[in-house]
């Protein structure tokens, strides 16, 4: 068994989700970040790629700014090999933190469970059962595009939401799905739209994913 998957991103017209290098853009506005909180605090935990706490070093908590009595959600932050900076906001101790790493990680004391699932880098099937078992029931994936690829590639996506910002960003900025990619036409994630609509000053897009 595993939870409910949502991934939420936010990018350009281009598919961006950050400026080249890496670096951390605001894409959303007002509107997309009320319903961002919202959607966090809907799930049961809201979980990011190591890279993204590298790069972003976002808290990952509900803002009471959005919504009046946040439930904070547990923070997952994947990372193979326990390579997460102690300063990370994550493990601040304002929300529950798990870290899921894999058997080569060195051992280290932080201010977060550690679970280990697989060698070499994390088993997402494993970590998905792993949170079940905890009693998280709905997982948000908020990136980044390596991640994400990997989420929809292993098949344990259920619904996507893109918020597309009206800005272009070009250039090899990192996009909404990284890792390989496809280079067959059979290797294509399908998708089915459930939602457009204007959100702000850009567009929200919904799709659930067909697989086969
Ligand atoms: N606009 C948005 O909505 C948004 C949101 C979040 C992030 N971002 C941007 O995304 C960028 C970071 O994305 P990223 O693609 O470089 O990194 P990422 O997806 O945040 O993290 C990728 C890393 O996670 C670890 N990982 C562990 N298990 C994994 C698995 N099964 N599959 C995939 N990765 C796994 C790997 O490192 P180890 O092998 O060391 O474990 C991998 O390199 C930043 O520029 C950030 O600003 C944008």
């Amino acid at each position: 068994m595993r939870p409910r998957i949502i991934i939420n991103a936010a990018m350009s017209v281009d598919g961006k989700i950050a400026l080249r290098g890496g670096k951390r853009i605001k894409i959303s506005d007002e509107e997309d970040f009320r319903r961002v909180h919202e959607l966090r605090n809907s799930v049961d935990a809201i979980l990011v790629g190591i890279n993204t706490v590298i790069l972003d070093n976002p808290k990952l908590l509900v803002k009471e700014r959005y919504v009046k009595s946040p439930r904070n959600p547990v923070r997952v932050v994947l990372d193979s090999h326990l390579r997460i900076p102690e300063d990370a906001r994550v493990l601040d101790g304002n929300a529950p933190t798990i870290i899921i790493t894999t058997e080569d990680a060195r051992e280290r004391k932080l201010n977060a469970e550690i679970i280990k699932c697989g060698k070499g880098r994390v088993d997402l099937k494993c970590a998905m059962e792993k949170l079940y078992s905890l009693g998280i029931r709905s997982v948000l994936v908020e990136g980044g595009g390596t991640v994400i690829y990997s989420f929809l590639k292993e098949k344990l996506v259920d619904e996507i939401s893109v918020f597309v910002g009206s800005i272009i960003i070009g250039g090899d900025a990192p996009t909404l799905a990284e890792g390989l990619g496809a280079s067959s036409e059979d290797e294509l994630i399908h998708l089915k739209l459930l939602e457009a609509r204007a959100l702000g000053s850009g567009v929200l897009l919904r799709y659930g994913v067909v697989y086969d």
